[in-house]
């Protein structure tokens, strides 16, 4: 059965099909083509199922986020579905899930490749969400790393000092300066690559949100979750529903004058530490 006859349907790119990333392809997935990519083909199949049988229309393509080839095939398999007007990006890897080199190679510089061959077929007035993290403030870096971090070609981001020495001592660290990039990188683009497109982007930077890879976390990072969800102003952990709604909006036409900026949604815990009511120790 045709569920939808219409042709040119809007496309919607979602890299890497998990929790959040599903939560707000469905807000905004009705009448449009819904290309899923992800490493894992179970992954794939699953998240495919529970959306076709809630009656949208998807296709799937594996996809390595951190192969360049890969996402350039990806990116080339949603043009030639119809106009790419949305791109939502959330494949990463947490810190207790990966060593560093896999998070420079994941969160760093896949993010990059991804923003930068998304800008290459994102539709006029389409719009780009990046799924960065709270975490990418919690490190206070100098003006110099943070302007490096924004405009390094992508080919040479794993070379900067910062990743070499820092990002590299461990996980915590590279997850950190990986998120930090993203943000950076976006407002980058926003005035770049993705600007000459007519195309807006942002990062969404989520706190704690109940999802699979979180559920990692929480078992390997001791009472520190606890204490995070404890001193925050919400007292709770988020869900990915409510990332859902925040993207749905960014991607929408209601947010036409958005771009290059960042949208926080942690509960407070960002606010907690900055103003000393949570002291958080990074090593
Ligand atoms: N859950 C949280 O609390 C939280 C908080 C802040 C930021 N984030 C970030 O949000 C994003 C999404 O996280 P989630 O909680 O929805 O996790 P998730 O595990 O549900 O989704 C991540 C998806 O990325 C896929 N993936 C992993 N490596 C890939 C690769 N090389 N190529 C393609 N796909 C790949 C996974 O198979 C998975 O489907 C991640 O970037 C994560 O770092 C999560």
């Amino acid at each position: 059965m045709n569920f939808n006859s219409n042709t040119n349907k809007p496309v919607i790119a979602l890299l890497g099909s998990g929790s959040m990333g599903t939560a707000i392809t469905k807000r905004i997935g009705a009448g449009k083509t819904i290309l899923l990519g992800d490493i894992s083909e179970k992954n794939l199949e699953e998240r495919a199922k529970e959306l076709r049988t809630s009656g949208y229309i998807v296709e799937t393509q594996k996809v390595d986020a951190c192969d360049g080839d890969s996402v350039r095939a990806f990116a080339e398999k949603a043009a030639s579905l119809g106009p790419v007007k949305y791109f939502i990006d959330t494949a990463g890897a947490s810190p207790s899930q990966a060593k560093p080199e896999h998070i420079i190679k994941l969160d760093l510089v896949g993010t990059a490749i991804a923003i930068d061959e998304f800008s290459k077929v994102i539709a006029e007035g389409g719009a780009g969400l990046i799924v960065a993290s709270q975490t990418g403030y919690m490190m206070h870096l100098t003006p110099e790393v943070e302007h490096e971090l924004a405009m390094t070609e992508t080919e040479k981001l794993a070379d900067l000092e910062v990743v070499k020495s820092t990002a590299m001592s461990n996980s915590g660290a590279a997850y950190i300066i990986s998120k930090r990039a993203n943000q950076l990188r976006v407002r980058t683009a926003a005035a770049t690559s993705w600007a000459d497109a007519r195309a807006r982007i942002n990062t969404i930077s989520p706190g704690v949100i109940v999802t699979p890879l979180a559920y990692d976390e929480f078992n390997a990072a001791g009472n520190t979750y606890q204490q995070m969800i404890d001193s925050s102003a919400a007292r709770r952990v988020g869900t990915p529903e409510e990332i859902g709604a925040a993207g749905a909006f960014l991607l929408s036409d209601e947010a036409s004058f958005i771009t290059g900026t960042d949208l926080l949604i942690d509960g407070g815990v960002i606010a907690a530490i900055e103003s000393g009511t949570y002291n958080l120790h990074i090593r």
